[in-house]
């Protein structure tokens, strides 16, 4: 099987990671992708961390792939993973020199001076990954992701990343083998950046599309905001019917969502095959969202 030795995980750890849900969803992919262990074209909209990407393109023969996102930081570390790899190492190696050997105060302190100020006043062309500045970004993106409180990435209105400091005893900020694999695997993927409808879905591949978007809270308290952009109801509509439109064209369609208590999303997918998959979530910060939940994993097949 293609590229089995050297399997990747996500670079960064970001809100609604699937890795939980990774066993459910390989039971419930399309029934050929299963059994010849090939996919022609997958095609991921929502991809934020990429749990699933990384899956596949770990355990399976992909030919190619397409991922999109739009959070324009995140698809610039995956441009900069892709291409620059080796000197995105570097960068990281220096700031895990520098953090380790720090005591807790002096952690905190280089946290806000080193990595959270310097990160929020950088600014980038992402239209072109190639620079230095780019490279830097990316580097005190995975360094923040890595150090800070729970691990996530969150921005404010002004997209200033503003997650406090963690404490970690012995954060893993720089992951060789897993940046190098990550970038091997990337190879054969176009990388956009814009909502998911500006993805281009060809009509002569039979495409494996897989759509997580932004979950709708299970209660109104724990709305979660990923980008400077709300996913609000009119966003789930507005996404089913695209849902419906691609399902016309016979491709292999898979979406994720929160099953919540109105049967919001019965109602949105009928006619679809709605499966419900119990996963485990610890990222809402108040701890009635903590727990197992319910998921919805919604097929055209
Ligand atoms: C639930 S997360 C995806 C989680 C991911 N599959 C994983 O395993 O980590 C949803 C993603 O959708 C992105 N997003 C929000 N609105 C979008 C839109 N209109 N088009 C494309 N991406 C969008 C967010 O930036 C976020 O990264």
């Amino acid at each position: 099987m293609h590229n089995i030795m050297n399997p990747a995980k996500p670079f960064l750890k970001w809100a609604g990671g699937k890795r939980q849900l990774l066993n459910e969803i390989d039971k419930n992919l399309p029934p050929k992708i299963l059994k010849t262990k090939e996919i022609d074209l997958y095609i991921e909209p929502f991809v934020g961390g990429g749990a699933l990407l990384f899956y596949l393109l770990s355990n399976y023969s992909i030919k190619k792939s397409v991922i999109n996102d739009i959070n324009p930081d995140l698809i610039l570390s995956y441009n900069v993973i892709k291409l620059f790899p080796k000197d995105l190492i570097k960068k990281l190696e220096k700031i895990e020199k520098e953090f380790l050997p720090l005591e807790y105060e002096q952690r905190k302190k280089y946290f806000y001076n080193n990595l959270r100020i310097p990160y929020n006043k950088l600014e980038v062309d992402y239209t072109t990954p190639n620079t230095k500045t780019s490279i830097e970004k990316v580097a005190l993106l995975i360094a923040l992701n890595k150090t800070c409180f729970n691990g996530l990435f969150r921005q404010n209105s002004k997209g200033e990343f503003n997650v406090p400091f963690g404490r970690y005893i012995n954060p893993r900020i720089l992951d060789k083998d897993n940046i190098l694999n990550v970038s091997n695997l990337l190879k054969n993927t176009e990388i956009f950046c814009g909502s998911y409808e500006s993805i281009k879905i060809p009509k002569d591949t039979k495409a494996f599309v897989y759509f997580d978007p932004p979950y709708r809270p299970l209660t109104n308290a724990g709305f979660t905001k990923y980008s400077k952009e709300d996913f609000n109801d009119n966003d789930q509509k507005q996404l089913a019917k695209y849902f419906r439109e691609l399902d016309k064209a016979k491709h292999y369609l898979m979406l994720s969502n929160s099953d919540t208590k109105d049967k919001f999303f019965d109602e949105l997918y009928k006619g679809f095959n709605i499966q419900k998959v119990s996963a485990k979530r610890y990222i809402n910060s108040n701890s009635n969202g903590r727990g197992n939940i319910n998921e919805l994993l919604i097929k055209n097949y």
